[in-house]
């Protein structure tokens, strides 16, 4: 008898665990201070002291650690700035604000102690400020997107020291000064893709980016200037790239493409010479605009190139043959 008590016990104490919460009180009480910092928006209403945080709307835990490992708001009506809780959530890898237009004020440093982020996305908000250089610390990050803000300043050339990443938005700002050369020297198996558009940056493009295989590049809409010749070859990796309305003033006669090319925008330059012989090649080319340059010459016959419209060739200097009008 005495034993089967000693088991009960046992039996009930040992079960204990499975009744109670998976969520990490640390946690819970970070979200909470979130939610609070945030006005308690409806949004977060399921966020509910004592409940299961882990099935809170917004987050998500690790199963083996517990711990929240995912924070992504969405689209919600939030107003305020980012709470610099969210710098006390330590086992996070993805962090989410997207499509809050009320969501104001910088991006809080707070973030910085957050070394296991994989993904960023602080985009379709109000941030303004600069673009933090800690992100360079952030070894894990393969993927940054600070997209459609009204961030200021330079882009902090520290980013080419993240090893692993793969793709870095930051279209859509204010961002002023040049492009680091910096970017020529990214060191992971492959270079990021650069979305750096609507952006207000000026200068030439470092030739150190000519060194690297870069698959996607769209630097449109800035005032950048000069020649990239050095972009282009039968030896890159270039798949897509977005070079429209910016100041670039180059022969592009010469150039050479590699086969993998399926988007080529590079209308609203200053660019010179003639269509290059080596576009006919292109078996991949899906889209094409030279449209508003000062080309002249005889389009070349053969390849994708007759497919495309008048309107993506006209407006130059003295172009002429299909689909333009005959020399
Ligand atoms: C943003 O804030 C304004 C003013 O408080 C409010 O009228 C609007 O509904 C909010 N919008 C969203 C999407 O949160
Ligand atoms: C957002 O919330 C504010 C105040 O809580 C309210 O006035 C506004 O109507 C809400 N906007 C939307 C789009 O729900
Ligand atoms: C946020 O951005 C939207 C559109 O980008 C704009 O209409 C709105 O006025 C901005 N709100 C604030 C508070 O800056
Ligand atoms: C770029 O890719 C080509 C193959 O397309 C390869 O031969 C070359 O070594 C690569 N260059 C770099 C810097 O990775
Ligand atoms: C392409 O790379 C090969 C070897 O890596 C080199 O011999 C050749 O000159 C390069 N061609 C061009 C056009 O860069
Ligand atoms: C090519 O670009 C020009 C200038 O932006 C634009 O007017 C034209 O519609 C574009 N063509 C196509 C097919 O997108």
């Amino acid at each position: 008898m005495k034993l089967f008590v000693i088991f009960l016990f046992y039996f009930f104490s040992l079960s204990l665990p499975s009744y109670s919460k998976r969520c990490n009180l640390k946690d819970e009480k970070v979200l909470l201070k979130i939610k609070l910092a945030l006005n308690n928006p409806y949004h977060l209403a399921s966020w509910i002291p004592d409940t299961e945080c882990c099935n809170w709307y917004c987050v998500d835990c690790d199963p083996s650690t517990n711990r929240i490992n995912a924070l992504t708001i969405f689209q919600g009506n939030i107003s305020g700035q980012i709470p610099a809780e969210v710098g006390d959530l330590p086992f996070l890898e993805i962090l989410i604000f997207r499509h809050l237009t009320n969501v104001t004020g910088e991006i809080p440093s707070a973030i910085a102690k957050l070394s296991n982020l994989r993904m960023v996305r602080l985009s379709w908000t109000n941030l303004t400020g600069p673009v933090p250089s800690f992100f360079s610390q952030l070894k894990a990050l393969t993927y940054l997107d600070l997209s459609f803000n009204q961030l200021s300043g330079s882009i902090p050339p520290s980013l080419s020291l993240l090893p692993n990443l793969a793709a870095l938005h930051m279209d859509r700002n204010r961002l002023t000064g040049t492009i680091p050369e910096s970017f020529g020297a990214f060191t992971g198996s492959s270079p990021p893709d650069l979305f750096l558009s609507h952006n207000q940056l000026t200068g030439s493009v470092p030739k150190s980016l000519g060194s690297l295989n870069f698959s996607r590049i769209d630097f449109s809409r800035n005032t950048l200037e000069g020649d990239i010749s050095f972009l282009f070859g039968r030896n890159k990796t270039l798949e897509d790239a977005d070079f429209s309305r910016i100041l670039f003033e180059f022969d592009i006669s010469k150039l050479e493409f590699p086969e993998s090319l399926d988007t080529l925008d590079l209308n609203h330059n200053r660019l010179k010479g003639s269509v290059p012989e080596a576009l006919t090649a292109l078996e991949n080319l899906q889209q094409f605009n030279i449209s508003y340059n000062r080309l002249c010459g005889q389009i070349p016959v053969g390849g994708k190139l007759q497919s495309f419209t008048y309107t993506e060739y006209f407006h130059n200097r003295c172009l002429c043959g299909s689909p333009l009008p005959a020399c």
